[in-house]
């Protein structure tokens, strides 16, 4: 936790300053932590099934160290990807853009030259997010890989849109909650990155080590009024701004959607988070297949309960959208 709050302050100003800029398209981001819960196979359906309702959909392999939404697209070799961008081969993300198979919906490929691309500079993510706003859509995907990486947490941050994907076991739900946790705190730390005192108190709240630990979010508001309320208004707003959707995907049973909920009930009780439970997507066999057959839309040919989860979903992030 500590490296939440390691890297250079006064470079992080962008982050802060660009979530108050207007922008057209719509931003999601599909995270959660752990490897392996399905958040490629959710920003590819979501995706889809947006595009099949006509919006322009831009999805971008965010996954910087394994990319592969191209191969679940079909897309063997891509044409061009992320690290053209990065090498300055072209000037614009727009250049980026490949065709799929399904009409409406782009994809920007993380490209393969994994080790230079994995821990990008500080400079080539800020240079990569600055322009998403540039992009020709309607609503932009950004698929991250697993872990909590800083990298992923300012990707994460930077959508206003934030999507958690986890699966039905309980490590998943503990790297999710651990997820969510870590990238507010490093937003939090961004925000107050020249308060000293602030940045102190969050300090208390992370670190469990500290004698005088902070024990919640609402605590540590309590604690920030104490010195400043200035800076408790602004703590408020930027939990206000901070809302998940979670999606418990490969669920077996009703009951795991449980998962979800216990998700909800300690980000609410700790972190003063909200959290919204979306309809879980089940496990289907048919998902898989589609992933081999690179089929993206496979499942959806069966009128599957997989599907129709996906539509569902689709219409709660359509419906959220607006807000953002
Ligand atoms: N609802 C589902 N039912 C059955 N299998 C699924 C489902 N969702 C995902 N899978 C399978 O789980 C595997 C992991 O999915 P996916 O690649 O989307 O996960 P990921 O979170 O993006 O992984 P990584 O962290 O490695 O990027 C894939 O093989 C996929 O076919
Ligand atoms: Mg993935």
């Amino acid at each position: 936790m500590a490296m939440l709050i390691e890297d250079n302050a006064a470079q992080n100003d962008f982050l802060v300053k660009d979530n108050y800029v207007p922008i057209t398209a719509k931003m999601w981001s599909i995270g959660g932590g752990k490897g392996g819960t399905g958040k490629s196979f959710v920003t590819l359906g979501l995706g889809s099934r947006l595009a099949k309702m006509g919006k322009k959909v831009v999805i971008i392999d965010a996954d910087l160290g394994g990319a592969n939404l191209h191969t679940l697209l079909g897309i063997r070799y891509p044409e061009h990807t992320l690290n053209d961008f990065l090498k300055k081969r072209v000037d614009t993300l727009n250049e980026l853009c490949l065709e799929t198979p399904i009409s409406n919906l782009k994809l920007i490929s993380g490209g393969d030259d994994i080790l230079y691309l994995a821990n990008p500079k500080y400079s080539q993510k800020a240079r990569i997010l600055r322009n998403l706003k540039k992009l020709e859509a309607d609503y932009i995907l950004l698929d991250l890989g697993a872990g909590s990486s800083f990298n992923i947490l300012d990707f994460f941050n930077y959508t206003q849109g934030k999507i958690v994907i986890v699966s039905p076991y309980p490590t998943s739900v503990q790297n999710a909650y651990g997820f969510i946790k870590s990238a507010l705190f490093r937003r939090l730390s961004q925000v107050f990155s020249k308060n000293g005192q602030i940045l102190n108190l969050i300090k208390k709240s992370i670190d469990p080590g500290s004698e005088e630990r902070i024990n919640s979010v609402i605590e540590l508001i309590a604690a920030v009024d104490q010195v400043d309320g200035e800076s408790a208004s602004i703590m408020n707003r930027e939990l206000d701004n901070f809302k998940i959707k979670l999606i418990v995907n490969m669920a077996k049973s009703r009951g795991d959607m449980k998962f979800g909920d216990i998700i909800k009930i300690v980000s609410d009780k700790y972190l003063g988070v909200s959290v919204d439970v979306l309809k879980p997507i089940p496990f289907d066999m048919m998902v898989e297949k589609s992933i081999i057959l690179t089929d993206p839309l496979l499942y959806n040919k069966t009128g599957s309960e997989v599907a129709m989860s996906i539509y569902e979903v689709t219409s709660d992030i359509l419906k959220a959208s607006k807000c953002l």
